[in-house]
């Protein structure tokens, strides 16, 4: 299921706001519910902020989100969401497959200011200790737990810190 999936960056078309509109709205309904659309519209507002939607090719329909903060050295995943109904079938696979790949070579970041010094060098994220199922893709990736961030979150719960680098 996940081979006939693309990877595209997001755009501000109808469609795609319609997207990210669902999205957020679906996340913020669940446990550890993330930012509303507004709060990430205002993030969109940063060109290093980049959104990105997997998507059935040929369609609009979207599959999964992936939320990421691109620096001039490392990047911050801020989130990856796939819709509920299509958890544990490999489109959590393979949005972290394209963001690293993207990473390690993003095209519309080449001829702007922030191309500076791409290819970006590590990915870094933040999540709850009690997400299994993230940990589990992160750490299925290689990604490392550098540190404990006590009490990141608004309920106290703890974030840890995982890393790697871009290219392996
Ligand atoms: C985390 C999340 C993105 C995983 O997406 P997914 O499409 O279900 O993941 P995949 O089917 O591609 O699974 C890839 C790997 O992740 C791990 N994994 C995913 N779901 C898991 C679960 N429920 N329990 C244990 N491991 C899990 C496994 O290692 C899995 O590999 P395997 O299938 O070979 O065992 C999804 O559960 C989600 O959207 N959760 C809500 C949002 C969220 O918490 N995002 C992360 C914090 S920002």
């Amino acid at each position: 299921m996940a081979d006939s999936l693309v990877f595209e960056i997001y755009r501000k078309t109808p469609e795609h706001v319609g997207a990210l509109r669902e999205i957020s709205t679906l996340w913020r309904g669940e446990p550890g519910g993330f930012w509303a659309f507004d709060k990430v519209i205002e993030a969109l507002q940063r060109p290093a902020i980049k959104l990105f939607f997997v998507a059935n090719a040929g369609e609009n329909r979207w599959q999964a989100a992936v939320l990421v903060d691109v620096g001039p050295y490392s990047a911050d995943l801020l989130y990856v969401y796939v819709r509920p109904e299509l958890r544990r079938s490999g489109v959590g696979r393979m949005a972290m497959e394209n963001l690293f790949q993207w990473l390690a070579n993003p095209p519309d970041l080449l001829s702007s200011k922030l191309a500076g010094s791409a290819p970006k060098e590590e990915l870094l994220l933040e999540v709850r200790l009690s997400n299994a199922p993230a940990i589990a893709l992160y750490e299925s990736f290689g990604m490392t737990r550098i540190s404990v961030r006590k009490g990141y979150y608004s309920n106290g719960e703890d974030a840890l810190v995982f890393k790697r680098r871009i290219k392996i």
